[in-house]
């Protein structure tokens, strides 16, 4: 394997590239693969940690459940880790998973507990229809719930910040409006960046980052900008400003790159990379 995979445990790596590596081989994904993805779990950031339980899910391959289990089950491990690793087992979906989730669906931790309940609903979903969500989407993610079937904005917005219903439920609308896509439905998204679980406006900063509409510029900046955010929805809102790729993110996610909390830091230098990688996509586009 190529030797430049020792640049996943090297601090002295930029994270850009040892985030690249990640998703090298994430596209392997063969044992070997997953397997030099799971050393990276012993590095000290929190971003690269998040982002290869985070692929591990994504490849689907029932070989990553027990290095996934075994972050979840961790106890001591950061929260924003442990719940990818929750959301990743519920992206691979197998039935066996359905035992640790309901073991850690009361956990102290909320962005755990909030996952693996969530987590549950979308494995049970998946074994009552026999289907993988990612056949439903357009923008190459495995989701944790497949879009609902309606697709008028008012309805789903109200569904969306509706917080007597599950998550599940609630991310069935979320991903409808991704469908829908339009300036209202990107609006309504926007407005679910208030809710109250840290989880759900993670989820939404997410999506807006795939819907990539300037429109979210000043509402995922004051996200990423509130130092008392949850860090999980702080990270996630730079790396979607990285994808809305506007110029006028860049100096946003600079300033932002001064952040004291690791995780912030470096997840604007991704997100300055994703703008890098979308300025160049558009100026392929256009000529
Ligand atoms: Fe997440
Ligand atoms: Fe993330």
């Amino acid at each position: 394997m190529d030797p430049d995979y020792n640049c996943l445990l090297d601090p002295s790596c930029p994270i850009a590239e040892r985030m690249s590596t990640v998703f090298v081989l994430k596209h392997e994904n063969s044992d070997q693969a997953l397997d030099l993805l799971k050393t990276g779990f012993a590095s000290k950031s929190v971003l690269l940690k998040h982002e290869i339980a985070y692929v591990m899910g994504q490849t689907q391959n029932e070989y990553s459940i027990p290095y996934l289990n075994e972050i979840l089950a961790d106890v001591d491990r950061n929260c924003i880790v442990r719940h990818e690793a929750a959301e990743a087992l519920a992206a691979i979906g197998s039935k066996n998973s359905l035992e640790i989730l309901q073991q850690f669906s009361s956990d102290p931790q909320i962005e755990v507990s909030e996952t693996c309940s969530l987590a549950i609903d979308s494995i049970q979903f998946k074994l009552k229809h026999d289907v993988w969500n990612d056949e439903f989407c357009r923008f190459g993610s495995v989701d944790p719930a497949p879009p609902s079937n309606i697709r008028d904005v008012d309805q789903l917005r109200v569904s969306l910040l509706d917080s007597s219903l599950s998550f599940f439920e609630r991310y069935r609308a979320l991903f409808a409006l991704r469908e829908v896509g339009t300036k209202p439905a990107v609006l309504a998204l926007i407005d679910g960046l208030s809710d109250r679980s840290a989880l759900f406006r993670h989820e939404i900063a997410y999506v807006l980052g795939q819907l990539r509409d300037a429109v979210s510029i000043p509402a995922l900046t004051k996200r990423l900008a509130d130092p008392s955010e949850h860090p999980m929805v702080r990270h996630e809102a730079a790396e979607a400003l990285g994808s809305v790729a506007d110029d006028s993110v860049r100096e946003i996610l600079e300033k932002f790159k001064a952040d004291d909390d690791l995780l912030i830091h470096e997840s604007c230098d991704v997100a300055l990379y994703l703008a890098e990688y979308w300025t160049n996509q558009a100026a392929k586009d256009d000529s």
